[in-house]
């Protein structure tokens, strides 16, 4: 039998990253339209179209990932949380796919890397396991937001990739506290999985996001930026939520 919550299981913090989630409302074909028409640079790149292409795909995968997440939980909070997300990510893609439309006529193919990305989510047997990749995962996207944010500002994608960079910074701050939330037990959810699980999960997204990749990216996209600092930058924060989760996991009540 189904078991039912009421409004009493949602601690503050999930509460007040609800009301952010519920406030965040922006209608994406209206707003990708009207951001377009006000680009400052006539001239779109390539490299812009084929970005905005594969963030089609990696928030469909966000979707996907989310809205399974949500059927996997028992927990109200959580459902919640994931709720929000699901609605995001789902207006995320359709954002990027109309601004790929606008720029090249067309929404180009997903890559292999991006249906890696896919597998790899979909692949762990366990939820938890999923849904700390998830948010390691939506961790590595948010930050290297920041630079596309800064990059492709001219052409009016840099304004979307801010725009959603908020949504993500949120969904990576719901994922840690859900993740180490205690339950009227006193147990976090990340505390259910042993410590090689966790070092095997966060191994495996540290390759799947390949940060000296993205440092050398973001290196060809702002000429100001070193790819070493910047790779060496996102590792730092990434390494920073890793141990946060960490001392979650092995801390007792
Ligand atoms: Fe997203
Ligand atoms: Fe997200």
């Amino acid at each position: 039998m189904h078991r039912f919550s009421a409004s009493d299981a949602i601690d503050s913090r999930t509460a007040s990253l609800l009301r952010d989630a519920r406030t965040s409302t922006w209608e994406p074909a209206g707003y990708v339209r009207d951001m377009y028409q006000r680009r400052r640079s006539q001239q779109v790149t390539e490299l812009a179209w084929s970005i905005a292409s594969g963030s089609v795909y990696a928030e469909q995968t966000g979707l996907e990932v989310a809205s399974r997440l949500l059927e996997e939980t028992d927990d109200y909070a959580t459902k919640l949380i994931l709720a929000t997300a699901v609605n995001d990510e789902a207006k995320h893609s359709y954002a990027f796919q109309e601004f790929a439309l606008l720029a090249g006529g067309s929404v180009k193919p997903p890559s292999e890397r991006t249906q890696e990305l896919f597998d790899t989510l979909f692949g762990y047997e366990n939820s938890t396991e999923r849904f700390l990749a998830h948010t390691l995962m939506e961790g590595y996207a948010a930050d290297e937001f920041i630079f596309f944010t800064a990059a492709f500002g001219a052409e009016s994608l840099g304004d979307l990739y801010g725009l959603i960079r908020r949504d993500e910074s949120r969904h990576v701050a719901m994922g840690m506290h859900r993740l180490c939330a205690r339950d009227t037990q006193g147990t976090t959810q990340i505390s259910l999985l042993p410590p090689e699980r966790i070092d095997a999960v966060e191994k495996s997204c540290r390759e799947l996001a390949a940060p000296t990749v993205i440092g050398d990216l973001v290196a060809r996209l702002l000429p100001s930026k070193n790819a070493d600092e910047v790779s060496a930058w996102i590792s730092r924060r990434h390494a920073t939520r890793v141990t946060a989760l960490k001392a979650s996991a092995f801390t007792a009540a």
